[in-house]
């Protein structure tokens, strides 16, 4: 599907799609206005607003007045950078609660001429959806997978084909109501709406990945602050997410504690002096830390802090490995394994993970589409997920449409549509 809605002229005022993402982290709340330009895939970023992150934990909030004022903050400067009043945004949700599973659902074709058509295939995943699931629970996404006609596997795309049963293999992730609900009333409560909930490996491959990866198979792996969140593609189809509980702030606390320092000063050394894989140190370079309370400066060698690095690092990416031979895709990703998240940028990161994987690791950044406006800000793994959620809501929401140049609002809609409803809508289209 096309980034792009055809260009409309409503007098002098030029109208065209935009969209704004909102990626609540654990580190970072980041806002991000967008636009497609021109061509097709080629994203114009209009406004960014960031700034470090208050109340959450693990991907969940923990105190709701600090995410507000936090999500003010942003919303207030992506809408100062880019001239847009934010009405609506797609937002990512992530956090230990999220679980994903495969499930199925079956219907029978009873038109006369056995043509299977678009309301039969919003049926049959409709019924894929009667499944089991607490009354807690919601259910954010609905991936199908394949299709099978009258025991034929296999199918990617049933509309037209003729069948007289038709079943459909897909998977479905939930999330507990209480933490997306929590989300929902934060945003709510700077008075913008939720267009839509997107699960944040979801979110980030629409930024990372290329097509000829999803194809061949890949397993994106996007290392945040407090979640490690997977996403794995084959045959272009999201075949397995997962989201754990750790992440780049374990790594923090580790030198932390290791070396006897504050917080702020633990994530400053492992940004500017932290390594991930000590074969890769080729020089060990002694820094100095402030001591704290009158103490003397402590020195510490690059190789140190690498030791206290390293074993958590590997920890993250066991938990990973073994979320990928839990998928039984593991040798079947042919493009290995990308990186993202703020954690990609750890020196050594990309090395150590080849070891662990045993496969080819590279580290990802929104790419594989052009950029103007703010480009080269973005190119960064620590705004995948932002990027991605902009480039979900330009593919999948309704038209949204604006007057170029004029604050005005995003999704100006008549009647309001639940979120859920939405994602109905995506396979209806
Ligand atoms: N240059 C860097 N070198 C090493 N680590 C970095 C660097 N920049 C960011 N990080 C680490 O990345 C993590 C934050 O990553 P990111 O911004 O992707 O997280 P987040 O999206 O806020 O969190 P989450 O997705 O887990 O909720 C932090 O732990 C931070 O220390
Ligand atoms: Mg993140």
């Amino acid at each position: 599907m096309s980034l792009l809605k055809p260009g409309k002229t409503n007098g002098s005022n030029k109208t065209r799609k935009i969209v704004a993402g909102l990626d609540i982290g654990t580190s970072k709340v980041c806002a991000l206005v967008a636009s497609p330009d021109a061509e097709p895939y080629t994203l114009n970023i209009l406004g960014i607003g960031i700034t470090e992150s208050e109340g959450l934990n693990r991907g969940v909030v923990s105190n709701i007045d600090k995410t507000v004022k936090t999500i003010k903050k942003v919303i207030d400067q992506a809408e100062q950078q880019s001239g847009i009043e934010i009405k609506n945004v797609v937002v990512g949700i992530a956090g230990d609660h999220i679980q994903s599973r495969e499930a199925r659902g079956v219907v029978t074709i009873s038109n006369q001429q056995n043509e299977i058509s678009k309301a039969d295939v919003m049926r049959v995943i409709e019924d894929s959806k009667n499944m089991a699931i607490p009354q807690e629970r919601q259910i954010l996404h609905v991936i199908p997978q394949e299709y099978i006609i009258d025991g034929q596997y296999g199918i990617t795309d049933p509309v037209g084909m003729y069948g007289l049963r038709m079943e459909a293999i897909v998977h479905i992730v939930t999330g507990a109501g209480t933490p997306i609900n929590n989300i929902i009333r934060c945003i709510e409560r700077v008075n913008i709406e939720v267009d839509s909930i997107v699960l944040e490996p979801i979110a980030s491959s629409y930024s990372v990945l290329e097509d000829d990866e999803k194809e061949v198979g890949v397993a994106m792996i996007d290392i945040g602050g407090g979640t490690t969140d997977i996403a794995i593609f084959q045959d272009n189809i999201i075949r397995f997410t997962s989201i754990f509980g750790i992440g780049g702030k374990q790594v923090t606390d580790d030198i932390r504690k290791g070396l006897g320092i504050i917080a702020t000063q633990a994530e400053k050394i492992k940004r500017e002096y932290g390594h991930c894989y000590l074969p890769g140190i080729m020089k060990d370079d002694i820094f100095m830390i402030p001591g704290i309370g009158g103490r003397k400066p402590i020195e510490i060698t690059k190789k140190l802090l690498c030791q206290i690095i390293q074993p958590r690092m590997e920890e993250i990416y066991e938990f990973a490995l073994a979320e990928l031979r839990r998928s039984g895709l593991a040798g079947d990703l042919g493009a290995g394994i990308v990186l993202t998240g703020g954690c990609a940028l750890l020196r050594g990161a990309e090395e150590l993970a080849q070891e662990v994987f045993g496969m080819p690791v590279k580290i990802g950044a929104p790419s594989g589409i052009s950029y103007s406006g703010l480009a080269p800000e973005v190119e960064n793994p620590i705004y995948s997920t932002a990027v991605g959620l902009a480039l979900f809501g330009l593919e999948n929401s309704d038209s949204i449409d604006y007057v170029d140049g004029k604050k005005v609002d995003i999704l100006k809609k008549e009647k309001k549509v639940s979120i859920f409803e939405k994602v109905k809508k995506i396979f209806d289209d």
